[in-house]
């Protein structure tokens, strides 16, 4: 998807098809003033006609003969006070999935009204939209069913400061790119998507950007004494990786952030095989990692004032003949030892060591981010990722800076009765600790492996990270979590935010 920015008036505009804004309450205004005057009011009609009220997403195309532009598709954008810059990503979203359905391949989005005070979040969350609006999920058909035929998208910075437009338009095409980059990863199936592909896949983005890469072979990864995570590798016949990528944007500072993807390609559950019902589904064990190599895309081309370093342990978690046993203790690389209970509590096996390794490199803060424990789906069902921590600072900075992007994290606490679940009769730590609370105890379980002085996050992703049912402006599979989460982290604590508002984003953790 290409992505340009024009300042033609949206009646001039010579294109397939435009998009205009519409409110479910009070007058046209802006551009669907302007478009609803030049077709003789068929806007206002359509309106009338109660054949749309302006809901988010709702959409009418109307036919536009005589006009430069074939045809006007008027998008709802709800009610105009509730308006927040990353409706637009939906906006443009939905209008690009019903277009490019229709065989539309250029189309011009105008922006409400309302862009005009913050043009530069506006036109990056309209780009990101367009872009993830054409993802597609059909590249292993031979005959694609659903084509997305949208190749162009112009947005129009009339009436808006056309520089300010610009530069949001080229962040949100890198934002949107990396949404797709980690989609595309986490829809890969696991017979592709191997963590030996993954690391691949890693060493190209790290090149194209210009960013450092060091992959752990297995070999490395014993020497380093990350026994956790080769406990986990140990079932399968494809070698593990530990994929490590580096960003240096701030080379006087000591302050290193680092982001932590569970990586694993596929989930059996080990010995302890998980039901068949779903099991499928376990390739997207792997969408923590991704979404932290496609955020990692992101930051190199953003080239935000800040080191961050981006660590995903990949492996499949399989029942080989090698596999570890329920009972099994194993040692982690800061020498803790745990039982593992249940081996497909695989996720904080994996993530602890990398959360070591993370130290080891000098990380002053971590955010961790796992598919890990299907609690999480029970608790706050697809609509919000859980996030814990060991800093309140932290985690309200972390709620406060993604909330804008559209994406939806919730706190949840973790209480000491957590961490002593976590305890072994034989060993430092069980991998787990019962069916109440199972987000918490994992979430405490990581914990330990953390230093208490160093600020630290958990998401666990597991019911965001990919979704059942299509919606206008998604396509139904993997979602792109956490990567406008962790871009906008990353942009405030660089001191350079494009999106957030709340004061509490700029607080000192
Ligand atoms: N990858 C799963 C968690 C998961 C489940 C993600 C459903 C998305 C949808 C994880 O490795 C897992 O199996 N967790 C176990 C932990 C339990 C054994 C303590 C779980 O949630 O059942
Ligand atoms: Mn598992
Ligand atoms: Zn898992």
């Amino acid at each position: 998807m290409q992505i340009r920015t024009a300042q033609d008036a949206p009646g001039t505009v010579r294109t397939g098809a435009l998009v205009v804004p519409v409110f479910s309450d009070g007058e046209l205004s802006g551009p669907a003033k302007a478009i609803d005057t030049a077709l003789d009011g068929a806007i206002a009609d359509v309106l009338a006609s109660g054949e749309i009220k302006g809901k988010l997403c709702e959409l009418a195309l109307i036919h536009a003969k005589g006009q430069p532009f074939q045809r006007v598709l008027v998008v709802g954008l709800g009610e105009s006070a509730k308006f927040e810059p990353s409706m637009l990503a939906r906006y443009a979203g939905a209008a690009v999935r019903y277009l490019g359905r229709r065989n539309v391949a250029e189309i011009a989005v105008a922006l409400p009204p309302q862009a005009a005070s913050n043009p530069i979040a506006c036109a990056s969350f309209a780009a990101e939209g367009a872009i993830s609006g054409s993802f597609e999920t059909t590249s292993y058909q031979e005959k694609p069913d659903k084509r997305m035929a949208v190749t162009s998208t112009t947005l129009l910075s009339h009436g808006l400061d056309p520089a300010a437009v610009e530069t949001g338009a080229n962040r949100g095409t890198i934002v949107g790119d990396a949404v797709n980059l980690a989609r595309r990863f986490a829809l890969t199936p696991a017979n592709d998507m191997t963590p030996t592909h993954l690391a691949n896949e890693a060493t190209k983005i790290a090149k194209e950007v210009g960013i450092a890469i060091d992959v752990l072979d297995e070999a490395r990864a014993r020497a380093e004494k990350m026994g956790s995570f080769l406990s986990v590798a140990q079932g399968s016949a494809q070698p593990p990786k530990f994929i490590v990528m580096t960003y240096k944007g701030d080379p006087s500072s000591k302050e290193l952030l680092a982001l932590v993807g569970k990586g694993i390609t596929f989930d059996t559950g080990g010995i302890s095989l998980k039901p068949p019902d779903r099991m499928e589904e376990m390739k997207y064990d792997m969408s923590g990692g991704a979404g932290t190599i496609a955020a990692m895309y992101a930051i190199g081309k953003l080239k935000p004032k800040l080191n961050v370093v981006a660590i995903v342990p990949a492996t499949e978690n399989m029942p080989g003949g090698k596999a570890t046993k329920p009972g099994d203790i194993v040692t982690a690389m800061n020498g803790k030892t745990i039982e593992v209970i249940n081996t497909d509590a695989e996720g904080r096996l994996v993530l602890c060591d990398a959360l070591c390794y993370a130290q080891k490199l000098g990380a002053t803060k971590i955010v961790d981010t796992a598919t890990l424990t299907g609690a999480c789906v029970i608790a706050l069902g697809h609509a919000a990722s859980a996030v814990v921590g060991n800093n309140d600072a932290f985690i309200e900075q972390f709620v406060a800076v993604s909330k804008p992007t559209g994406e939806r994290y919730w706190p949840m606490p973790l209480y000491d009765d957590y961490t002593s679940a976590m305890k072994s009769d034989i060993a430092d730590l069980k991998n787990t600790g019962g069916r109440p609370a199972g987000t918490l105890t994992a979430g405490a379980f990581l914990k330990a492996f953390v230093d208490e002085k160093t600020p630290w996050l958990h998401l666990d992703i597991a019911g965001t990270a990919y979704l059942d049912n299509e919606s206008a402006w998604q396509a139904k599979g993997p979602t792109g979590t956490p990567v406008r989460a962790f871009v906008s982290l990353v942009e405030t604590l660089a001191g350079s935010p494009v999106v957030h508002t709340n004061g509490a984003a700029k607080a000192t953790v």
